[in-house]
């Protein structure tokens, strides 16, 4: 049987960090054993909100070292950055003609930036349809996202509908992938963990900012002797990291007497440590061999770019910009 093909991008828009970990990473490295995973770094999106060049490239190789530090493996899948595919950039401007402005106006994600003081412009209003395009123009069937993202796939799948209803049966419509126990991982403000937020705990930031970052999770002041509040970021963080009985005796620590909050952070901070220090020396040794990374990359995008050229020349034809007279 066909393997099903996963795909998902992630922005270098600063260090990736647990929520990226566990909302999206982890599960696509997952997926790369049994499925044909495609997985980008999404600079083109990133440029939306990151006007500094040198910030952009470092962060764009930073996070294809985290990647693959973590065991992406680029020969069973398909690694590249975004922009050394461009016919992305294409297919963002067909898909454009389809996109009805009501469904543009109803994105969340661009109310929030502009709320958020991020100025407005073009490239930022129509991100969700350059997301579109990455989904479609390599005929994914499952795309794994925070929840978050929800809302940008249910655009894709209703843009890729449109267009097969207007030009034959021409893009595969696909499914999202929101794991339930991971799907919003709260910062340590307790708001949803994002880079934009400046609440993130990056997974591969040195000891000791890691350690001064759990310590600054926001807690309550309830009093030693009394039962904990679990439906708080500390507890959820920890959870994170801990198995059905870990779970059973985190939970009976929060409602029974006795629990130090400082305790648990340490504990949180040791978890952190265990759980990603087994990459931290692969990552250290990619770091330093850019040329190897670049490389792999390269190879990634070459192999991306056979399936986007298929997909490009068969809408081109579907829409009417090819000779077929
Ligand atoms: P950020 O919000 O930090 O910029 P991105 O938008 O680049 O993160 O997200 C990359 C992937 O990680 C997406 O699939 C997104 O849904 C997921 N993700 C980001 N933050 C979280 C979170 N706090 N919890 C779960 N998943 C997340
Ligand atoms: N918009 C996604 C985010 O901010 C990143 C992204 C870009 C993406 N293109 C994608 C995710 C395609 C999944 C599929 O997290």
């Amino acid at each position: 049987m066909k393997k099903q093909r996963v795909l998902s991008g992630i922005q270098p828009s600063g260090q990736l960090h647990l929520g990226n970990y566990f909302g999206m990473m982890s599960r696509m490295i997952q997926y790369q054993e049994k499925n044909d995973l495609f997985c980008f770094i999404a600079n083109y999106h990133a440029l939306t909100t990151t006007p500094d060049k040198d910030f952009l490239s470092l962060n764009t190789f930073e996070a294809a070292c985290d990647f693959l530090a973590l065991g992406l493996d680029p020969e069973k899948s398909t690694f590249w950055v975004q922009s050394d595919v461009p016919e992305v950039t294409e297919l963002t401007w067909l898909l454009s003609n389809v996109a009805p402005m009501g469904l543009m106006d109803r994105a969340t994600s661009y109310k929030d930036k502009i709320a958020r003081g991020i100025s407005a412009n073009l490239g930022l209003f129509s991100y969700p349809v350059l997301m579109a395009a990455d989904i479609l123009l390599f005929n994914s069937d499952i795309v794994p996202v925070g929840k978050d993202q929800k809302q940008h796939l249910e655009m894709t799948r209703d843009i890729a509908v449109r267009i097969n209803n207007q030009f034959g049966n021409v893009l595969v419509v696909p499914e999202p992938d929101i794991e339930k126990t991971t799907q919003l991982v709260p910062g340590i403000d307790g708001q949803k963990m994002s880079k934009s937020y400046g609440n993130t705990i990056p997974i591969f930031d040195t000891e000791k900012k890691i350690r001064k970052t759990i310590m600054r999770i926001k807690t309550d002041t309830t009093p030693i002797e009394e039962p904990k509040d679990k439906d708080t970021p500390l507890f959820q963080l920890y959870s994170l990291f801990l198995d059905d009985d870990g779970m059973k005796d985190l939970a009976y620590r929060y409602d029974n007497p006795g629990l130090r909050y400082g305790d648990v952070k340490l504990e949180l901070f040791n978890k952190v440590m265990e759980h990603f220090s087994p990459f931290r020396d692969k990552r250290d040794y990619l770091i330093s061999h850019k040329d190897h990374v670049i490389d792999m990359l390269k190879m990634g995008a070459d192999k991306a770019k056979i399936v986007a050229e298929e997909t490009m020349s068969t809408l081109r034809e579907a829409v009417g910009l090819g000779y077929d007279l």
